[in-house]
């Protein structure tokens, strides 16, 4: 594995820096305040090229590798957390997933225009009831000639209410056991009928970010939507999962940066016993701490990175990234509201908003208990992953990098 960074990664990080400290960082504040999202973040984000990063040009993306998408999400959520959701959402639970199952079809319908950035995709799994327990969710997909009709209800649904595109999971069968070999994943568009979406407020953290829930009543959607095969929506959504929690672990990442970055500059402006408090062993305790947390979050994400780069499967090793991540970007936040003292206690300074947006990703995305299980279960030979049907594909430049008129016919 080589932990160098090639000019590619560095330009793409570049660019995301320079946009992150021109066009968000100044104002994300006020946009928390208010409880809403910039209207101006989507249009910029795909204007940047940032919703199709590692996607092969021919679908209409970037072609840059996995690696590129998980050092974007890392600078985009050194800004914002909900910049990292954009990404979380629309690339790694759907854009990745149409890369991954969907068919040639499928990927020139919905993927090119979300790679571009045209359209805003979301991912439908979670319902009041279904969180962890996703075998349990309760929305049908009853086949009707050769159309399947929706019925039922997602709930804390990133990108509700803008996007375009929902990748839904619904039970094409309610009686088969065990209870997910019934669900099926379909690709569910806006302006179809039965379709409503709404926002959820008053939530925590995350709060210039759009999350929402999504109806569906008797939605008609045409069998050529489906994405995989009639009873293979759970292991569409683990895969999907495989590539979400990559872009939170990797944003989370960059959140432990944040507070680290923002603690080690208050640390030298402010004073308390006649000298900076960086010159006081416990701030530096807590200095060394957020060190050592960015860095095993980083080279953490960095295997499961390479991992997808390779095409090797990193359920494992992703899961891992996205637990000690997540978990450390909360004790970070602690720990940097700790060293701002009171201020870090008001919203003059970032630091509250980062530790509020911290506790979501211990949650969303499979809470750290889920990880906890999951790892124990890989040690103690308990779960073991199976091949599965398509896996994501490896990366391969010339692949990914070919314009689409010099691969036709190919
Ligand atoms: N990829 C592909 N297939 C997988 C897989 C993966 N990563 N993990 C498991 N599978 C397959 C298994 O091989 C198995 O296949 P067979 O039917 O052939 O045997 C099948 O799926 C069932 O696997 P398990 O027995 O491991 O499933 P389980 O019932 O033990 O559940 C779980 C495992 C870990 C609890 C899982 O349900 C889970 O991860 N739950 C958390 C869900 C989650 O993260 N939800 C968040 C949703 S997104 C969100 O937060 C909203 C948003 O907008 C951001």
């Amino acid at each position: 594995m080589d932990f160098s960074l090639t000019e590619e990664h560095i330009q793409a990080q570049k660019m995301v820096v320079d946009f992150t400290h021109k066009e968000v960082i100044p104002t994300i504040g006020e946009w928390d305040r208010k409880q809403e999202m910039n209207p101006a973040t989507l249009p910029r984000m795909a204007e940047l090229g940032i919703l199709g990063i590692c996607i092969p040009v021919r679908y209409g993306g970037q072609g840059f590798d996995y690696i590129t998408l998980g050092l974007v999400c890392e600078e985009l959520e050194r800004a914002d957390t909900t910049l990292r959701v954009v990404m979380s959402v629309h690339v790694g639970l759907n854009s990745m997933a149409l890369l991954q199952w969907g068919t040639e079809e499928q990927k020139q319908k919905f993927l090119v225009p979300q790679a571009r950035g045209e359209k805003y995709a979301a991912f439908c799994l979670t319902e009041s009831g279904a969180g962890s327990d996703v075998a349990n969710m309760q929305a049908t997909a009853r086949k009707s000639g050769d159309k399947y009709i929706l019925n039922g209800e997602k709930m804390w649904i990133s990108l509700a209410t803008k996007a375009h595109h929902f990748l839904v999971f619904a039970k094409t069968d309610t009686t088969v056991t065990p209870a997910h070999k019934g669900i099926s994943a379909f690709i569910v568009t806006r302006d179809m009928p039965g379709v409503t979406t709404g926002d959820i407020h008053g939530k925590l953290g995350v709060r210039a970010g759009s999350t929402g829930w999504v109806a569906m009543q008797d939605v008609e959607v045409p069998a050529e939507n489906m994405l995989g095969e009639e009873g293979e929506g759970f292991k569409i959504a683990m895969s999907c999962l495989d590539n979400g929690r990559f872009t939170v672990a990797t944003g989370a990442t960059g959140l432990i940066r944040a507070c680290l970055e923002d603690s080690v500059k208050y640390a030298h402006e402010r004073s308390t016993f006649g000298k900076p408090i960086a010159q006081h062993q416990l701030i530096k305790q807590k200095i060394a701490y957020m060190q050592q947390w960015y860095d095993t979050a980083y080279l953490l994400c960095m295997r499961a990175g390479w991992l997808k780069n390779q095409g090797i499967r990193n359920t494992r090793e992703t899961s891992m990234a996205k637990w000690y991540a997540t978990d450390h970007s909360v004790k970070a936040a602690l720990e940097a509201v700790q060293v701002h003292g009171a201020y870090g206690f008001s919203d003059e300074y970032p630091v509250e908003r980062y530790l509020r947006n911290s506790k979501g990703a211990v949650i969303y995305e499979g809470t750290s208990e889920i990880h906890q299980l999951m790892q124990a279960d890989y040690a103690f030979g308990f779960r073991q992953d199976k091949p599965l049907r398509r896996e994501l594909p490896a990366y391969d430049p010339d692949f990914w990098q070919a314009e689409p008129e010099t691969v036709a016919g190919d």
